[in-house]
């Protein structure tokens, strides 16, 4: 059977059991923020497990695109080394929302297998979780049971991710050993017992603090290894000798000119390569980009660590986007969305491809250099430096680092790799601010019409009236520029000529205006950077502004008008603006006020603005003659500015209306949260507020969050710990007390008995008990009273060894005791306790008052 043909019979297999057939979900996902990519068949129900949603239908089966990369089911590692492991692949599932369970998921499983697909009973395996004995009664009914085997959560509890759906699972694995030797071989990470088909029996949901609590129906969950079985049914050893990759293998063989097969390293590559361009490619055709953060970053991790291996082939030119077309001929049928993509996958791919392998041939020169020192000096570790070097400088994601250090028995250290990171962030913040403050555009005669308010999302198509350096001038342009408080936007152009090298894609850090011209200026690395080798005055170019990065501005800019009024109505109507910056990451606002604002203050300050965000009130923008402008009751404009004839006016309802440049969100809704983070002063009588907004005020809440859970944690720590020093010092005291009990010696003698009266400093019942209890451990024979003072109060305790106690019962000999001291109590013949609260008769007690006691027991 070919895989084309595998794939429809087990989809038709479940439609013929009423399975609703479902099409595979884009690989990208884009719903569930716990996931970077999709890694499993039930990620567009899990929704339905967790009650949270309902369909029409109890029923379903799919072959699913997945990615496994990332969180908690990462194969990176496996891949391509050995022969059943894919950063891509297919699952092929089927699916009960509260219809059947555990009886029809396996006997169904078991029809498919034996009798669709053929395969030897023999050669089956089954796996439960360790205490799931309603799964392995029911396997009794297909195998033998030395063919069954219980395992624990590791491999047979299966978990979506950190949090999610989850439950017990049984999976089938299938013995390829020739003489079906393979029992022991079950989950031993070998190609010849593999597993192919995990039924999940989801219950439950695993909660963000770790706990799991059961969902309100039971499901099935099922997942079966798509290139696994197609291996198994063509009779081959390795996925990769199917005809999902055969064709692609051949592609790489026949342009490296060498044979998948030859040897052991050039196969790996080659088993790499086939495998990372099909995870590229399938993820590009979803929506996904390379690029420098999150799930972008993982793919460009991806593509880099290919290029590795395509070295190994001798292949130092781009080569992966060749592959694309071979994979789009045998695979693209089945998957639409890489034959209407496959322009732009390749695009991005090769464009991708140049960039890294500019500087990769140099970075690889440095990595084996830093490996051959390592190792005439007998080190085994790269260092945090080198290593941030090869990223910062070579483009080496910190894995493709590791990956060559680890082919070289070498580790590297993260932690100082990591620091360094965090350093750079730093850094590179600082450095744009100092790059812009420096920068002082010429004058020119060319005028720029800034048309950014409403066209930050797209790109729009402007002509170039000024290339010099690293600035440029279009005769249109969305970028805000740095004016009235607001950072310039931030984004990037390029060439509207197809033909021209798509690399030549062009930063912008900032803007500033000079003039009527609004100049641009572009990020380089090179010291001599110059834009006119790229553009002259009159080319067309491609122009757009980071959209994340302006709304993020927009939500300070719109949250320091309303925190503005919020100073105003809580301070008093003496509040006036004595400085502002707005940026993405948060907003300043100096004012004049004479004293430090209390917590009661900042928290009304903080829940007025919280409050106008949670009413969602729009924001309108209005032109208006100056003079018109000075009308409007309430308006606040700075006196000393210059206006222009006609100005413009931002209205926050008629909470605050004031005269505005800059870029504002349409309603207050869109700033989400606001947050004052801090307050202090910057001159006599001028206070300043720093404040965020939106993700960054969620992190913030966050970092809070974890910050307080970690000192519980620590408190809790803490606690255990005294408890555990208390235990110790209890233990302490006891031997304390045990070794004094025990050489109660120089006992009166009454009656020809011997008998200890004393009185000990103890704290508690318990300690007291236990002396009394020493006593009669010490196997004399005798009778011992033991008073101590607790509490205000005589606590005693009366014991008796085994050979007294019918003659002198323990429980009446106290009871007589505490009577003295005006209170009760007694107990067994060999132990008793009593207590009085007469303490001036203690001595009484103890001098005469127990021996007349005992004697009048003789
Ligand atoms: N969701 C299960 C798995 O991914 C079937 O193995």
């Amino acid at each position: 059977m070919t895989s084309i043909e595998i794939r429809q019979s087990f989809l038709d297999f479940f439609e013929e059991k009423e399975h609703k057939i479902k099409n595979s979900y884009p690989v990208v996902s884009y719903k569930d923020p716990t996931l970077l990519f999709v890694n499993a068949g039930m990620n567009q129900f899990k929704d339905i497990f967790l009650g949270l949603q309902t369909r029409n239908y109890k029923r379903a089966a799919n072959t699913q695109k997945c990615i496994r990369v990332s969180g908690k089911h990462n194969d990176l590692e496996e891949v391509g080394v050995d022969t059943y492991h894919h950063t891509f692949f297919e699952m092929l599932g089927n699916w009960s929302f509260g219809d059947y369970y555990k009886t029809e998921a396996i006997a169904w499983a078991w029809e498919l297998l034996t009798e669709v697909w053929q395969l030897d009973p023999n050669r089956l395996y089954a796996t439960v979780y360790r205490t799931d004995d309603e799964s392995y009664e029911i396997w009794k009914n297909y195998l033998p049971e030395n063919h069954i085997q219980r395992f624990d959560e590791k491999d047979n509890f299966w978990e979506m991710g950190t949090t999610g759906p989850c439950g017990p699972c049984s999976e089938i694995h299938y013995d390829r050993t020739p003489d079906m030797s393979g029992a022991n071989l079950v989950n031993a990470g070998t190609p010849d017992v593999i597993e192919i088909w995990n039924l999940v029996f989801i219950q439950f949901n695993r909660k963000a603090d770790g706990t799991i609590e059961p969902l309100a129906s039971k499901f099935v969950d099922t997942g079966m290894g798509f290139e696994r079985i197609c291996s198994i049914l063509q009779g081959v050893n390795s996925n990769y000798d199917t005809d999902i990759f055969t064709p692609l293998l051949d592609k790489i063989a026949e342009l490296s000119g060498i044979q998948y097969g030859d040897d052991e390293k050039t196969d790996i590559a080659m088993r790499v390569i086939v495998d990372h361009v099909r995870a590229l490619s399938f993820a590009i055709g979803d929506g996904a980009m390379p690029g420098s953060t999150g799930r972008s970053y993982v793919l460009r991790r991806i593509l880099r660590r290919a290029l590795r291996y395509a070295r190994t082939l001798g292949l130092n030119e781009p080569v992966m986007y060749k592959l694309v077309q071979t994979l789009v001929d045998s695979i693209g049928e089945c998957f639409k969305s890489l034959i209407e993509n496959q322009v732009k996958i390749e695009d991005i791919i090769k464009n991708e491809e140049e960039s890294f392998l500019q500087t990769m041939e140099r970075g690889m020169e440095i990595i084996e250099d830093i490996i051959k020192k390592l190792k005439q000096n007998n080190k085994d570790t790269i260092t945090g430096e080198d290593a941030f070097l090869l990223y910062d400088t070579f483009g080496f994601p910190l894995d493709l680092t590791e990956l060559i250090a680890k082919e070289n028995d070498i580790k590297v250290d993260i932690a100082v790799f990591n620091k360094r990171m965090e350093e750079q962030k730093e850094r590179s913040r600082n450095a744009r601010r100092e790059v812009l403050q420096e920068i002082i555009p010429p004058n020119i005669d060319a005028k720029t019409e800034f048309i950014g308010y409403d066209n930050y999302r797209k790109y729009i198509v402007a002509k170039i009236l000024y290339a010099q350096d690293n600035l440029v001038v279009f005769d249109k342009t969305p970028f805000y520029f740095e004016s009235g408080g607001q950072v310039s936007d931030t984004g990037k152009f390029s060439s509207t000529d197809k033909n021209v090298n798509r690399t030549n894609n062009f930063n912008i850090i900032g803007a500033k205006k000079s003039g009527n011209a609004i100049f641009h200026i572009i990020y380089s690395s090179k010291e001599d950077f110059d834009i006119s080798k790229y553009f002259k005055v009159g080319d067309s170019v491609k122009v757009k502004i980071n959209p994340v990065n302006r709304r993020n501005i927009m939500r300070n800019h719109t949250a320091t008008h309303l925190l503005h009024e919020a100073l105003r109505f809580v301070l008093g109507e003496h509040i006036q603006q004595a400085g502002s910056l707005v940026t993405a990451d948060h907003l300043r606002f100096d004012f004049n006020h004479f004293e430090k604002l209390n917590n009661r203050q900042i928290k009304d300050i903080e829940s007025i603005i919280n409050k106008q965000i949670l009413l969602g009130v729009s924001v309108i923008t209005n032109i208006y003659p100056i003079e018109e402008a000075k009308q409007i009751p309430n308006i606040k404009m700075f006196f000393g500015d210059k206006y222009g004839e006609e100005v413009r006016v931002v209205s926050i309802s008629n909470i605050s209306i004031e005269l505005c440049g800059g870029t504002h969100c349409k309603n207050t809704s869109e700033i989400s949260l606001f947050k004052i983070v801090s307050e202090s002063s910057v001159a006599a009588g001028v206070r300043r507020i720093e404040a965020i907004t939106g993700e960054a005020a969620i992190n913030y809440l966050n970092n809070l969050e974890n910050e307080i859970e970690n000192k519980n944690k620590e408190i809790e720590e803490l606690k255990s710990q005294v408890k555990h020093y208390k235990k110790i010092e209890e233990g302490i005291k006891k031997a304390k007390i045990t070794s004094e009990a025990i050489s109660m010696v120089g006992a009166k003698k009454i009656n020809d008995i011997k008998v200890i009266i004393t009185q000990m400093e103890l704290e508690n019942l318990d300690q007291l008990r236990t002396v009394a209890e020493k006593f009669r451990e010490t196997g004399r024979s005798g009778i011992a009273l033991i008073a101590s003072v607790i509490d205000d109060k005589v606590q005693l305790a009366c014991s008796v060894t085994d050979d007294l106690k019918e003659q002198y019962p323990a429980g009446k000999l106290v009871g007589e005791a505490a009577k003295i001291l005006g209170g009760g109590g007694g107990g067994k013949p060999h132990l008793a306790t009593a207590g009085g609260k007469d303490i001036a008769k203690l001595n009484d007690l103890l001098s005469t008052g127990f021996e007349d006691i005992i004697k009048s027991f003789a």
